[in-house]
């Protein structure tokens, strides 16, 4: 979802001569295999967006998959990058990396002040050792490595399957199928009271193009609209777009995992950058990008 939504800023705004291979054709969990493609492709910049990623049951399920391919895939990208002489890279981390009982709004500053939260702490601590792998690189050899956090992420690409979706993404489907069979209620995981700050893709990839045009440095910046909703309000918000008009019910019994999930963006804000596209308009365009695809998604 947010590589392909990289590209097509990139190319909206003129850039041309792209190299990037799919997880068949080059496998990044492979050193060797890394090794080869930058020796021979050698890539000026690198956005890194390749990653393990998957809802909280798949988190909980495969702790040690979420930990290991991701320091695998991140490692080679980065060490390889800085062997092949990359001018630039930009890695994608994610706002899992905060305590659990984080103060919020989650400002950048308070990384590492606690534990992070347990379902999700082999994604997390992966995160962290990527960003700071970035930073550790730009202090022992002089590279420009920049890193993002970025909230939750949804919108056109986004992963549809049931066992490995997002919020948004699980929450669209289930109404929708809800609405074309009919069916009385829909069950909602978690008790709804949790709280999550959403960003439609397409605003994430313009900020990582500006930070690559705009930033250099060792401060990693919260991507994020800086206000979230209740899973409770996004579930009637969501059945609203879809026109799903039996009941919501709550699963208690199902994790919330963080109660919220609310960063700080100032420090981007400072720079700059703001998001576009609101919560409402960004859902609508997801669920009609759901409607053209579903069939291949
Ligand atoms: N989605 C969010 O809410 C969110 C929030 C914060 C941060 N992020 C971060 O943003 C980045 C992109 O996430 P996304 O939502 O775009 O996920 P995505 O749609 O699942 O994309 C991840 C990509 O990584 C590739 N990949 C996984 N393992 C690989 C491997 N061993 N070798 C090569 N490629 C591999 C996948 O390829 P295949 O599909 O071919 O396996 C897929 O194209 C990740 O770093 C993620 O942590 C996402």
């Amino acid at each position: 979802m947010v590589g392909s939504a990289i590209l097509r800023t990139l190319k909206s705004k003129g850039f041309s001569n792209f190299v990037y291979r799919t997880s068949k054709e080059l496998d990044l969990r492979d050193q060797q295999a890394v090794k080869r493609f930058f020796s021979e492709q050698k890539p000026d910049y690198v956005v890194l967006a390749a990653a393990r990623v998957g809802g909280i049951m798949a988190n909980i399920q495969s702790p040690a998959t979420f930990l290991y391919d991701n320091l695998m895939i991140q490692s080679n990208i980065i060490n390889s990058s800085y062997e092949s002489g990359v001018k630039k890279l930009l890695f994608l981390g994610s706002s899992c990396i905060y305590p659990r009982n984080a103060k919020q709004p989650m400002k950048e500053e308070y990384l590492l002040d606690g534990k992070v939260e347990p379902t999700n702490e082999g994604y997390a601590i992966a995160k962290i050792a990527g960003m700071k792998l970035c930073e550790m690189y730009n202090r022992q050899y002089q590279t420009d490595y920049i890193s993002v956090m970025p909230c939750n992420i949804y919108g056109y690409g986004d992963n549809f399957d049931s066992n490995n979706s997002h919020v948004v993404a699980a929450l669209i489907k289930k109404f929708h199928e809800a609405k074309i069979e009919k069916r009385p209620e829909v069950v909602v995981w978690g008790s709804g009271n949790a709280r999550r700050e959403l960003l439609f893709v397409d605003d994430l990839a313009d900020a990582c193009v500006y930070l690559l045009d705009n930033y250099s440095g060792n401060d990693f910046f919260n991507i994020g609209s800086g206000v979230d909703i209740s899973i409770r309000e996004l579930a009637n918000l969501i059945s609203g777009i879809v026109g799903y008009h039996g009941e919501i019910q709550f699963d208690r019994s199902m994790p919330d995992g963080m109660p919220q999930k609310l960063m700080d963006v100032q420090r981007i804000t400072d720079l700059g950058w703001k998001y576009q596209v609101s919560l409402k308009e960004g859902l609508s365009l997801t669920y009609h990008w759901y409607l053209d695809n579903f069939k291949n998604v």
